[in-house]
């Protein structure tokens, strides 16, 4: 196992000038602190389409104790980019014209895209935006790279565990054969073959990294890992579909931050392209993951229902490569990264209480 600290690789990116397409969301807002805090110059391109502060003051405002927390958690990452120095331009990457202009003025040297419907469910239920926020955007960004911007050394894309599809056995690793279903593994399928295209064609530097089921601070997703301990707060059951024996690969934000760090300061350049999956590594179960819940609030209702006939069927994402070539070290097992998060909830929510005067 390669044995890469972590601290050497500012250096390795001194000079770098790093662009998040897509990247006020969630994993682009926590990328963006963590090169700012290693010193790297780094824009955020966003137009504030999903997930936005928008969207959360319109549609959110039936519930304002629910509204008024997201709000908070979207505020404080602008606030906190803002003080860490990250630069924010608010553009639509579907834009040929509008993104080439954010390339021409900040002259990146590394492109990491991140824009989405990050949503299974909600892709699903609108398949050509689905399309067009995925691929549209990153069909933009692989042509400016290639006719215009020889400086770029590495285009990095965020592609999904869901291009497995569902996995035969427990773990699957990156020479497992992809069998995406649905619209949303199905495009982050055609954007990963879309980038080795451009690398084997054009020589560009291209990285995939494959995420699964993220949690963290200031997460805004209404996945199972926010819906499960709000729900506690609120005196709503926590589902259990088939006793909760479904299993995912949860992984805390901080763990997939390092592996993203490690990848673009390791990247061999032009002519170089990877794939790491970049999890915990060990999938848990949706009752483990109530059991965390329920260990921090024990009042919290536990129901369980039968199981869905069409649910993907998920496990363990083999993260051996990216320790191998990374030196990738991932820190934060449930127990420790769910319930810090859930700790944070608690107290988020709390807070959000006295503001709005309810007990
Ligand atoms: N969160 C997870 O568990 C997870 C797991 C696997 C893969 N991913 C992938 O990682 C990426 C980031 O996920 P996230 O959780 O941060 O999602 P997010 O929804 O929080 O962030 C996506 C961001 O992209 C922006 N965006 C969408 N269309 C755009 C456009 N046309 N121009 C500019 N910006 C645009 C959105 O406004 C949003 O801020 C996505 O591609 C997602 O599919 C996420």
């Amino acid at each position: 196992m390669a044995s890469i600290s972590y601290s050497s690789l500012a250096k390795k990116l001194k000079g770098e000038r790093v662009l998040l397409v897509g990247g006020a969301g969630f994993i682009g807002h926590n990328l963006a602190l963590e090169l700012r805090r290693m010193s790297v110059e780094t824009m955020v391109v966003d137009n504030l389409m999903v997930n936005s502060l928008i969207e959360n003051v319109y549609d959110g405002g039936d519930d304002p104790l629910r509204a008024g927390a997201y709000q908070s958690f979207l505020l404080d990452r602008f606030a906190l980019m803002r003080e860490q120095g990250a630069l924010l331009h608010n553009a639509d990457a579907r834009l040929e014209n509008d993104i080439g202009t954010v390339f021409h003025d900040f002259e990146p040297t590394k492109v990491v895209h991140l824009a989405a419907i990050s949503s299974a469910v909600e892709a699903r239920k609108n398949p050509g935006l689905c399309f067009d926020l995925q691929l549209l955007t990153l069909r933009n960004i692989l042509e400016l790279c290639r006719r215009k911007d020889e400086r770029v050394n590495q285009v990095m894309i965020m592609s999904s565990s869901t291009v497995y599809g569902d996995f035969e056995g427990d773990t699957v690793d990156e020479n497992t054969r992809p069998r995406p279903r649905g619209i949303y593994a199905n495009t982050k399928y055609m954007a990963e073959r879309l980038l080795r295209t451009y690398n084997h064609q054009h020589g560009l530097g291209t990285t995939i990294i494959r995420p699964s089921a993220l949690y963290g601070e200031r997460c805004r997703s209404r996945r199972v890992s926010q819906i499960f301990i709000e729900n506690a707060l609120t005196g709503k059951p926590l589902l259990l579909e088939g006793g909760g024996d479904g299993r995912l690969d949860f992984t805390y934000i901080d763990d997939l931050i390092q592996g993203i760090v490690r990848a673009l300061a390791l990247h061999g350049g032009p002519e170089t392209s990877q794939t790491f999956n970049i999890t915990f590594g060990n999938a848990r179960t949706i009752a483990e993951l109530a059991g965390v819940v329920k260990d921090l609030v024990p009042e919290t209702i536990l129901e369980e229902r039968p199981r869905a006939e069409d649910k993907p069927i998920r496990g363990t994402l083999s993260v051996e490569r990216a320790k191998q070539v990374l030196g990738f070290e991932p820190n934060w097992p449930l127990e420790k990264g769910y319930r810090k998060y859930c700790e944070w909830y608690i107290e988020r929510w709390e807070r959000a209480k006295r503001e709005i005067g309810r007990n």
